[in-house]
């Protein structure tokens, strides 16, 4: 029987980790958190989907997957985007980071793009139109979402939590 390795920890250096999630949990219990660094192409959100079942599987959140699952989609797909609107013409897009976090009460999914945009929600999307729903999921799916710039890096983060307990 083949045996998925549990994701290694986040590295510290590479984008900043969720700061929202670490300033209020114990460290020596919390956050676990674990990142995944995706080429802006259009397989990334599966890869994306892979990695974070594979996460919540060693987390023991298994009820959250599928969930988890569409909110990362969305979110990576937008990033996606962003990131390929974003690259000069003949560059290749900067690649988008997706950060999991086991944190107190909440998993959080934060996406890191290279773009300053923000994201825009809230226009209802008509019945014939064929975008701007992602963002309405991520908003009936989880319990709280945002974004933010980062101090001092490019890009910014949009992130969504769904309740642990
Ligand atoms: N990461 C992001 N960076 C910049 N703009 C974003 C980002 N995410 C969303 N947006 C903006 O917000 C809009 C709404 O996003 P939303 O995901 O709801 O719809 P969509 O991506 O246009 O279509 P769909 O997700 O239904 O395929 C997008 O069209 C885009 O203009
Ligand atoms: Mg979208």
């Amino acid at each position: 029987m083949s045996h998925a390795p549990c994701p290694p920890p986040a590295r510290p250096d590479a984008i900043p980790g969720p700061s929202h999630a670490r300033a209020r949990t114990p460290a020596a219990q919390r956050p676990r958190t674990t990142r995944l660094e995706m080429r802006a192409v259009s397989t990334a959100p599966g890869r994306a989907r892979a990695f974070l079942r594979a996460a919540l599987a060693c987390w023991g959140l298994t009820a959250l997957t599928d969930d988890a699952e569409a909110i990362t989609s969305e979110l990576v797909t937008n990033g996606i985007t962003a990131s390929q609107q974003a690259a000069p013409a003949g560059i290749t897009p900067a690649p988008v980071w997706l950060t999991i976090t086991d944190a107190t009460a909440e998993l959080l999914i934060d996406v890191w793009d290279p773009s300053p945009e923000p994201p825009v929600a809230g226009h209802v999307p008509g019945t014939w139109d064929e975008n701007g729903r992602g963002l309405l999921i991520v908003k009936a799916l989880s319990h709280r979402w945002a974004w933010y710039h980062l101090n001092g890096h490019a890009g910014k983060v949009v992130w969504a939590a769904l309740l642990t307990r």
